[in-house]
């Protein structure tokens, strides 16, 4: 087993208990489940220990896959249990020996679980293998989640004539779960539920499709976080062999509505087979599962998104700021790692006594700007694409709307196109001026804000222009 797989393993230590339980009962109580096992193992069952092995939720597909695979050539077909609920509380030595319940083999309990963005594969929710791995017999029993019965994540309890068997079994299903895994190469966000973390589950988002040419920002920044991002991933060889570092921290910053995540969904339409993870708000708590699965699964790109919101908030990592553990994540990798943290925020300042204190976590801080009077025309011209509206009422919108973003351009043209359409008809440049009119007009300043129209994050007086004073790290600036 290499480094990242016995990382990986140990990361998942919340989930994963190996408790060695020693069956040890009244033989006469075998159950015809009972039986069967004893068939198949050959031997008597009444003293055999069995291994119990627990994952999150969100990995019982790769699971299934892994367990498919070892039982593919050899063996016999897996089998149900019956027993209802009942079962759902019994550790499997209790299922094979009982005074009071007659287990029976039965068929399967199947449970559909996501394994792409619009794909779901059939796994086994409650079910016993019969699997001959290295030519001896193992039995192993699936189980998925069952929170309301207090299993939030799911488990594995594995027999066989000896324990070595067992963990070697164990050692070759590991390899197996990370070698098959749905989760690679995929774009997932990790979501929390009722039943708190240990369940986390994970989403499949479907991979963004942004050109370059979608992102206007002013020449350079989009190169220089590309090139960070998906250039030293590229030149992976290259780099460990002169014995540099692949893992890479970048930070956007700039105000809202100014394409921060715009260039975040970029940079993953450049990257297909990545495996990225996204974290937003509260489930930037999953940072630490976030960061193992990067690791086993590199290539990876782990983004969060507006960490400022967790800047201040304690996390369940102990008594410092989640923000505090999302920097000890980014330092916990190696640097060989190819994983690329990639942090957003539209309150820079709020970071930067964090980075401060834990300096080098963040190899490169690129300033997304509000745009300045070209980018603006630039904008407004790419909003207006394809409509019938001329580039000298474009410019002129553009040089009008002073102090707003891209996100207000793409509003602006919207309008326009819907003034028109409700009057059924074509757009044109006097809708386009009569939109920027009334946005410009409607005026409240928090119309504008919700509008992206540049100003500062905190209203404290301070003109949109200045808010460059928040934010003392330049384009391309290095930290640390
Ligand atoms: N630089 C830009 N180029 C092209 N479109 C942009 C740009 N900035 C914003 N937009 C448009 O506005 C939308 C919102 O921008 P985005 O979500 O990237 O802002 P953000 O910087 O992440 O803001 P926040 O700080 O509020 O998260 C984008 O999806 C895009 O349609
Ligand atoms: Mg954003």
């Amino acid at each position: 087993m290499d480094d990242p797989t016995r990382e990986f393993l140990s990361t998942f230590q919340r989930f994963m208990s190996e408790v060695v339980n020693q069956v040890s009962v009244d033989s006469s109580d075998l159950t015809p489940l009972g039986a069967v096992v004893q068939d198949f193992l050959g031997t008597d069952i009444s003293t055999l220990p069995a291994i119990t092995h627990g994952l999150p939720a969100h990995r019982l597909v790769d699971a299934d896959l892994a367990l498919a695979e070892l039982g593919r050539d050899s063996g016999q077909p897996p089998i149900g249990v019956s027993g209802g609920q009942q079962r759902e509380h019994l550790p499997l030595s209790e299922l094979l020996f009982s005074p009071y319940g007659r287990f029976s083999p039965a068929p399967i309990d199947y449970l559909s679980i996501a394994d792409g963005p619009e794909t779901a594969r059939r796994v086994i929710a409650f079910g016993l293998h019969r699997i001959t791995f290295e030519g001896h017999p193992v039995v192993v029993l699936e189980r998925a989640a069952q929170p309301q019965f207090g299993r939030p994540g799911a488990q594995l309890e594995i027999l066989s004539r000896d324990t070595e068997t067992s963990s070697r079994f164990l050692d070759e299903f590991s390899r197996l779960v990370l070698s098959l895994s749905v989760l690679r190469g995929k774009v997932l966000s990790f979501t929390g539920n009722e039943y708190g973390n240990s369940s986390a589950g994970a989403t499949f988002l479907h991979r963004p499709a942004v050109d370059a040419d979608d992102v206007v920002l002013p020449p350079g920044v989009l190169e220089t976080v590309v090139r960070h991002v998906v250039g030293i991933g590229e030149q992976r060889e290259h780099l460990l062999a002169a014995g540099q570092h692949l893992k890479r921290g970048v930070l956007l910053y700039g105000p809202p509505g100014t394409g921060k995540t715009l260039t975040v969904r970029h940079l993953l339409s450049r990257t297909p087979g990545t495996t990225a993870v996204l974290l937003t708000g509260s489930s930037i708590q999953f940072i630490t599962e976030a960061a193992e699965l990067a690791r086993a699964m590199q290539p990876a790109i782990v983004v969060l998104e507006d960490v400022d919101l967790v800047a201040e908030e304690r996390g369940m990592h102990g008594p410092q700021p989640l923000l505090f553990a999302v920097l000890d994540a980014l330092d916990g990798l190696e640097g060989d790692a190819d994983v690329t943290f990639i942090l957003t925020t539209n309150r820079v300042q709020v970071l930067e006594r964090a980075l401060a204190e834990r300096p080098g976590r963040v190899d490169l801080a690129v300033e997304i700007p509000l745009p300045d009077a070209s980018s603006r025309r630039r904008l407004f011209r790419h909003y207006a694409g394809g409509l019938p509206l001329t580039t000298e009422a474009t410019d002129a919108a553009a040089d009008r709307a002073t102090e707003t973003t891209g996100s207000f351009a793409k509003e602006l043209v919207r309008r326009a196109v819907l003034t028109a359409a409700e009057q059924h008809r074509a757009v044109t440049d006097e809708d386009l001026s009569a939109s920027l009119d009334g946005l410009l007009e409607a005026g409240t300043q928090l119309a504008r804000n919700l509008l992206g129209g540049g100003a500062a994050p905190e209203n404290d007086g301070r003109s949109p222009r200045q808010w460059g004073a928040y934010a003392p790290l330049s384009p391309g600036s290095t930290l640390g």
